[in-house]
């Protein structure tokens, strides 16, 4: 019996020595001082034994158990201990180190972009009106000097929604081709003077290309009242493009033909990559287009009540987005839509 308890003694004390954890050290005092443990199945043991030798070997045991105890409390605390230490150098936290930002939207290149022309065009007495996206062949065309059968109706490859089925007579809508229809709608609400820009989206039933979109943006311009001439015209496009690109823009206009403007021009604009020297941009030519203008034509003051001889005015539709893509190098339109955040996060 003594022999046992000596035994026991000497694998706890080892066994508490060896363990390097908290979850072994349980372990063992279960093993030797749980109630199926080691210690406490000799204890039963010893009520078999004679009266004397019961005292001695109870008492004996007893103090293992106290010296087990001892021994396991003691481990315990110093593992709890190495514990601790081990968290502290392995798990600590640099809490001066900045924090992870969570990244916000921000706004699309067209939207910033079309606040800074509006300003620009504000600054100079303009006023922004707007229309709808979905127009009828009156506003789009006819209004415009354009009549059904009008040869000039090809300058514009346009979307033609579905006839309402029921309806006879009534004439399709379509997507607006251009923003112009809004001049229109402007001047059947306004008399002159008028100075307003219309930027928008326009649509064309066209192939894609890195310079054709079926979607774009436009920003139309019509100023009227009773001496307005090309000077004036030139004069605030040259103000607008070198305020846009804050750099000197020298403006030249070409010949055109629109049915809604007498002269007609086409609108260049020295390179504002090259500044006119040549270079890929503007295809070495020195001057980009970027896009239509004119005198507004006697027949649209008539299609909106004015009386042609009182009025004189000019109108001008820019491509917004080529506009866009000159300031900040922008390789290909159908960027715009293609929601490519890699695309937009450098706006
Ligand atoms: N609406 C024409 C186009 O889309 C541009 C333009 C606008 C031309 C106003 C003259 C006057 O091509």
């Amino acid at each position: 019996m003594e022999k046992d308890i000596a035994h026991i003694r000497d694998t706890a004390h080892r066994a508490i020595r060896e363990t390097s954890n908290l979850e072994e050290l349980e372990k063992i005092r279960i093993e030797f001082l749980g109630r199926k443990g080691a210690l406490p199945l000799l204890l039963r043991t010893v009520k078999d034994l004679p009266e004397d030798e019961r005292r001695h070997v109870g008492a004996e045991a007893n103090r293992l158990r106290e010296d087990l105890e001892r021994a396991l409390s003691l481990r315990h605390n110093e593992l709890k201990k190495t514990e601790h230490e081990h968290i502290l150098t392995n798990e600590w936290l640099d809490v001066t180190r900045p924090g992870t930002r969570h990244e916000k939207g921000h706004l699309h290149p067209v939207t910033t972009m079309l606040a800074e022309i509006e300003r620009i065009f504000h600054s100079m007495g303009f006023e922004t009106a707007d229309g709808p996206e979905v127009e009828t062949d009156f506003y789009n065309f006819e209004a415009l000097n354009i009549p059904a059968g009008h040869p000039a109706r090809d300058m514009w490859d346009t979307f033609w929604l579905k006839p309402i089925p029921d309806k006879i007579g009534v004439k399709p809508l379509l997507l607006r081709a251009h923003t112009s229809p809004v001049q229109i709608r402007y001047m059947q609400k306004h008399n002159p003077p008028i100075r307003i820009i219309v930027p928008g989206r326009v649509y064309r039933y066209e192939p894609t290309d890195a310079s054709h979109e079926i979607q774009f943006h436009q920003i139309e311009g019509l100023m009227v009242d009773t001496n307005i001439s090309v000077a004036n015209f030139k004069a605030i496009m040259e103000m607008f493009f070198s305020r846009f690109y804050g750099k000197k823009v020298t403006i030249q206009l070409r010949p055109s033909y629109f049915p809604f403007t007498e002269p007609s021009f086409e609108i260049f604009i020295s390179c504002v990559i090259c500044g006119g020297k040549g270079c890929s941009v503007c295809k070495h030519t020195g001057w980009l287009e970027l896009g239509g203008a004119g005198m507004v034509h006697p027949g649209v003051f008539k299609a909106v009540g004015y009386n042609p001889q009182d009025v004189r005015g000019f109108a001008f539709g820019l491509g917004f987005s080529r506009m866009i893509m000159m300031k900040h190098k922008i390789p290909d339109v159908r960027l715009f839509n293609a929601g490519d955040v890699r695309f937009l996060k450098q706006f």
